[in-house]
């Protein structure tokens, strides 16, 4: 096998969660207390080489430039060990290297996007040929909403019931071409979040007591999640992303110490939403674990939309989205 076989790379798209995923019932096997839905964000991209080669002796991770912190590429290296176990390729160290294409530090769930084609690159420069669901499955174990972004569109998140986790993996509820709706990013504050995903979802699983309403309830909110996706229903849409994210903030905001993931910009844009659809404008927001806030709408009402967010003193930049496509090789043959 020569060098090159032993390379892959591959490009993702983070995704935004409707339906939210918050708490775990397994840490070790990264499994989720809950199911969630989400959008592929098509504007934003992770594009990820990874290249195995024996004369390596630590794995070497950089990351937009800059050689990785100690935890994250603990992290990235344990997640490649399951890759390593499965391909017989036990001890090859590799080479990763990541590039994001929008702000790393922007909110914009990039650890779903960076493992979903960390999993897709490493499976190919290992020599593995996964099927969707075997590389969904293996995402999750790097980060739970990447198991989502192995695939384009609209996607559900199954939260199963096998303590092994083989029925923890997410699917496609419907193609980007199903339907043309838009994104539209309030960013409040370009400083990196200050309690990560993982830690923040811990403490409100344990501390918080709001958590066991939170699991309790979020069958229902796939329910309509689903329903509004397959008849096109935006208000539906966009009424059960509302309730998903607040009920999620009311669950952190109650864990000890409580967790406060928004700035001043994140509450004016929420209300800006609110005023916007009084005056007609279909507009819904949700936000996720950091301060920005995230405007589900229809093409037309972009520019409406991203106006008004834009006015927002504390609003710093305002970006756009589409659906977007699933994670996908990038073959380098075909590169010019
Ligand atoms: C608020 O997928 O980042 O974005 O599995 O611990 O890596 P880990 O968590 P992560 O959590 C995402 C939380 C969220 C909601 C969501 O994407 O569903």
């Amino acid at each position: 096998m020569s060098g090159h076989e032993r390379f892959g790379e591959a490009v993702a798209h983070p995704n935004l969660a409707l339906v939210k995923y918050w708490g775990k019932r397994d840490r070790a096997l990264n499994l989720p207390a809950t199911g969630s839905i989400s959008i592929s964000m098509g504007a934003f991209r992770t594009r990820t080489a990874v290249e195995f080669g024996s004369d390596r002796g630590a794995d070497e991770v950089v990351l937009n430039g800059e050689t990785a912190d100690g935890g994250t590429s603990t992290r990235i290296s344990e997640f490649l060990d399951l890759v390593r176990t499965e391909a017989g390729l036990d001890g090859v160290a590799a080479k990763v290297t990541s590039e994001n294409d929008f702000p790393t530090a922007a909110g914009l769930a990039s650890s779903s996007s960076a493992f979903a084609a960390l999993g897709v690159a490493a499976c190919h420069a290992a020599g593995l040929e996964p099927t969707t669901t075997e590389l969904s499955l293996l995402s999750r174990r790097g980060s739970g909403s990447a198991a989502r972004s192995i695939f384009g569109g609209f996607v559900e998140m199954r939260l199963g019931n096998r303590s092994d986790g083989q029925d923890a993996v997410a699917e496609q509820l419907a193609g980007a071409e199903h339907w043309d709706i838009r994104i539209v990013i309030a960013v409040t504050d370009p400083r990196p979040k200050r309690v990560g995903s993982t830690e923040g979802m811990e403490l409100t699983r344990k501390t918080s007591p709001y958590y066991a309403g939170w699991v309790d309830t979020s069958g229902e909110d796939l329910r309509r999640a689903r329903d509004a996706v397959k008849s096109r229903d935006l208000p539906a849409l966009g009424e059960v992303a509302e309730h998903s994210a607040l009920k999620m903030h009311a669950c952190t905001l109650a864990a000890q110490p409580g967790i406060l993931y928004w700035r001043g910009g994140t509450v004016e844009a929420m209300h800006a939403v609110r005023e916007m659809r009084s005056a007609g404008h279909g507009a819904w927001f949700t936000v996720d674990a950091g301060p920005h806030v995230k405007v589900l709408c229809m093409p037309d009402d972009v520019d409406a939309i991203g106006e008004r967010l834009r006015s927002i003193p504390g609003v710093t930049d305002v970006l756009v989205s589409n659906v977007g496509a699933p994670a996908s090789l990038i073959d380098a043959a075909k590169e010019v």
